[in-house]
């Protein structure tokens, strides 16, 4: 079902039967919108994101790759989020394929102008899906296709942007007592102290070996996001707060109240592949009513 979404960037819509939906763009093979079975959307999306290459879009689920951040010599969050990916028409199987009826496959490997800024052959599939719950279901696999027998190293991130009612009234359970690197005082590597995280100002930190299940749990829309985890060992925090919200072109000066990213990821330790070795990353997010997770 691809169909033509902002500025005539092709889409592919999931729906699932009882009534979830998803949204992805082959522009990044980026997803863009993730509605539960009441037609609510779980993501963020700025109301100012530029849906226009080489710009990548303000919200959903940029992917970062081959390099998160600038933490490397690359561009900030490397190149997949602003490329054409393709429908994967012949994807290898997954274990998952017979549990989710709504998926769907894509597919990005580099250009010559792509094999001039990172030397290596690669094939990036991705696959999202729907849970027969409504769970969102991303599994990227990455295949070192060097012909060279040159291996390659890369980090990256499910940079996602969740939607919450008010970022005052949001905490997240699972990182705390963690060490991480903290982008807003030069990496440095701090220990996150006491109880769960909340916010009151601008956050930018890689929560380094965290549990493969981490909590947002928004208070007053009684959500809890649950995000399970493989194959990502860390996990980025991002907020940029009023300040650095006023200097994003493509972000609402007030809209960092309603968003908070939570990124699966791995980035202290680079994943190193030989040729002919395949990277597999899979992130599974729910949206549960915090009625049912109390006392878990
Ligand atoms: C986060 C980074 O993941 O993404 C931040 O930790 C960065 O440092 C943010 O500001 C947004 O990045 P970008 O390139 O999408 O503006």
């Amino acid at each position: 079902q691809l169909c033509k979404g902002v500025n005539g960037l092709e889409k592919v819509v999931l729906k699932e039967a009882k009534g979830s939906s998803a949204e992805i763009y082959l522009y990044g093979g980026h997803v863009t919108s993730w509605k539960n079975e009441n037609g609510e959307e779980m993501l963020f999306v700025s109301s100012k994101a530029i849906f226009k290459p080489p710009k990548a879009i303000r919200g959903g689920i940029p992917l970062c790759f081959p390099q998160f951040g600038s933490h490397g010599s690359l561009e900030q969050h490397g190149f997949a989020r602003n490329r054409i990916w393709s429908i994967d028409k012949d994807p290898p199987p997954l274990p998952t394929s017979s549990t989710s009826k709504a998926y769907v496959d894509l597919i990005l490997k580099p250009s010559e102008e792509d094999a001039k800024i990172w030397p290596h052959s690669y094939e990036f599939r991705l696959r999202v899906a729907l849970g027969p719950t409504g769970d969102l279901l991303l599994t990227s696999r990455i295949r070192n296709t060097n012909a060279d027998g040159k291996p390659f190293s890369f980090t990256f991130a499910y940079h996602t942007y969740f939607s919450v009612s008010d970022i005052s009234e949001v905490r997240i359970e699972g990182l705390e007592t963690l060490d991480y690197l903290d982008n807003l005082q030069n990496k440095e590597r701090f220990t996150e102290q006491g109880d769960a995280i909340t916010f009151e100002s601008e956050i930018d930190k890689i929560y380094l070996s965290t549990p493969t299940k981490i909590a947002i749990l928004d208070h007053e829309k009684k959500r809890t996001f649950v995000i399970r985890k493989d194959g990502l060992p860390d996990a980025v925090v991002w907020n940029p707060w009023d300040r650095k919200a006023k200097a994003m072109a493509d972000f609402g000066d007030d809209e960092y109240k309603y968003m908070l990213c939570v990124e699966a990821a791995a980035v202290e330790k680079p994943i190193t592949l030989k040729p002919g070795e395949e990277w597999k990353g899979r992130l599974e997010l729910s949206a549960v009513p915090s009625s049912y997770c109390s006392g878990q």
